[in-house]
């Protein structure tokens, strides 16, 4: 079979075992640990001029440069981070646009095509990752590069109302047409790819995902990207440290936890989160001491102007509340910057009798599948989850509720805390069935099926059903 060449900016550690940011990085390395393949990208670092190396671990070759200062700022932290993030997240408001820094953006998809070059060879298939690399196929084609490229967008696609926002949306939107394949999260972003391809670019579309825009054909499909819920069990199951050290009463009997774990992010909720805490501390005081909240934050973009923003609401909010109720042997809030490794945060998932993920706008969420593949099947924990929250689409065992509504959030808290065990057991269950049917296994193979499949880029025009 042909070779797999992952190209994505954020290339996991290296090394097994050390933390990994954000979903894109733990579900890509989970999917080409086991086929094997190049993950190419950037190493994180900003350096004096961009030199490729490669190394080999295992079945992957790990081929990563770095990005000079110019690039950083203009490509990742500017055009990236502070243009497409906040817009494709419905954050309009908090949104900046820089020509000079859409124009490196474009010059560092350039750079990076051009170093990919000289590793492909005539058959790998190329899967690109997320909203950094939207014009990166189009700059392989202008390279002369012929092999199949497909592309996946970890996060949420705005409504087109949003999304022409971006000054060059025509233009970028252009590039993206250039893949052979395009995927998504959700049925309703894939919808909002479609309005804005019908709508604005008077495209067409067939009823088997095929598109025509910009004098090319390629197809648009979803696959929600899954988890591995046997090795999450596992993991979870086996992890002995740190659970006991958590939330003792002074009876020794422990503490209800909720645990909430995000990059520190305003698209996760964390301010609204904090709010109905404090409202099911107000409202229910029953709870007060019976209860801990464990929200782990480790921080993310540092320096961009946003997440300085938010990381200082944070700290008041939590000073706030810590201050009003805790007592000299009860801490309601652990709010902690810090990273962890993956098998403590599935061992703290597992002991937490809440799991409270609650994006205002997230693609997937892969914390709120790994939160229920991580519990104990005879005693699960409940999971509180944002309706904007892409797993929303498939964990209905999940109580759904309105991250704006700080009331709501409150009374969903307080009855996930008394939950019989029935009815924890039946929603655990009908969660895992989504979790089992479409796993991260899935969601590669059959990406990369569509992709190595009939070429749609030969597709002719009399094969699209249905214009508008
Ligand atoms: C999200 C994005 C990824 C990104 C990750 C970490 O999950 O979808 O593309 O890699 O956040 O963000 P960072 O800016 O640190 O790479």
């Amino acid at each position: 079979m042909s070779r797999l060449v992952v190209v994505s900016n954020r290339v996991a550690p290296i090394k097994e075992g050390k933390v990994a940011a954000g979903g894109l990085a733990v579900g890509v390395y989970d999917a080409l640990r086991s086929s094997g393949g190049i993950w190419f990208g950037w190493n994180g670092e900003v350096t004096a001029t961009p030199t490729l190396s490669s190394e080999t671990h295992g079945n992957i070759t790990y081929a990563t440069l770095g990005l000079t200062r110019r690039d950083y700022d203009n490509y990742y932290r500017g055009f990236s981070n502070a243009t497409l993030w906040p817009i494709f997240h419905y954050r309009i408001d908090l949104s900046r646009y820089r020509r000079e820094e859409y124009e490196g953006y474009r010059q560092v998809n350039h750079m990076l095509a051009e170093q990919l070059q000289p590793l492909l060879r005539p058959d790998d298939v190329i899967w690109v990752h997320d909203y950094h690399l939207i014009p990166f196929a189009d700059e392989c084609r202008r390279l002369g590069i012929r092999n199949r490229i497909g592309f996946f967008l970890h996060i949420p696609f705005p409504a087109p109302e949003i999304l022409t926002a971006i000054p060059p949306h025509n233009e970028l939107f252009k590039t993206l047409c250039s893949y052979d394949l395009v995927g998504f999260q959700t049925e309703v972003d894939r919808q909002a790819f479609e309005d804005y391809i019908t709508r604005e670019v008077r495209g067409l579309v067939g009823a088997d995902g095929s598109m025509t825009a910009y004098g090319h054909n390629f197809r648009a499909k979803v696959y929600p990207i899954g988890v591995m819920p046997d090795e999450i069990q596992q993991t979870a199951a086996s992890y002995k440290g740190r659970r006991n050290l958590i939330g003792r009463k002074a009876s020794g009997e422990p503490c209800q936890t909720i645990i909430s774990v995000d990059r520190l992010d305003y698209s996760k909720g964390l301010v609204e989160r904090f709010n109905a805490y404090e409202e099911l501390l107000n409202r229910f005081p029953e709870h007060r001491r019976n209860v801990q909240f464990v929200q782990i934050a480790p921080t993310s973009r540092s320096d961009v102007k946003t997440y300085q923003n938010i990381r200082q609401q944070l700290e008041t909010q939590a000073g706030h509340i810590n201050g009003r109720y805790a007592e000299l042997d009860w801490m309601p809030l652990h709010y902690l910057n810090r990273s962890h490794e993956r098998r403590i945060l599935m061992g703290l998932f597992r002991n937490a009798c809440i799991g409270l993920v609650t994006p205002l706008r997230d693609g997937m969420n892969l914390v709120a599948k790994e939160y229920v593949a991580a519990q104990n099947p005879d005693n699960p924990g409940v999971l509180v989850l944002s309706r904007f929250a892409g797993a929303a689409r498939e964990l209905n065992g999940a109580l759904i509720v309105n991250p704006y509504d700080t009331a709501g959030m409150a009374e969903a808290l307080d009855r996930a805390l008394r939950m019989p065990l029935n009815e924890r057991k039946e929603r655990y269950e009908s969660m895992m069935l989504p979790i089992r049917s479409a796993d991260l296994a899935s969601w590669r193979d059959n990406f990369l099926q569509d992709l190595r499949g009939p070429n749609t880029r030969t597709v002719r025009a009399e094969k699209i059903i249905r214009v508008v």
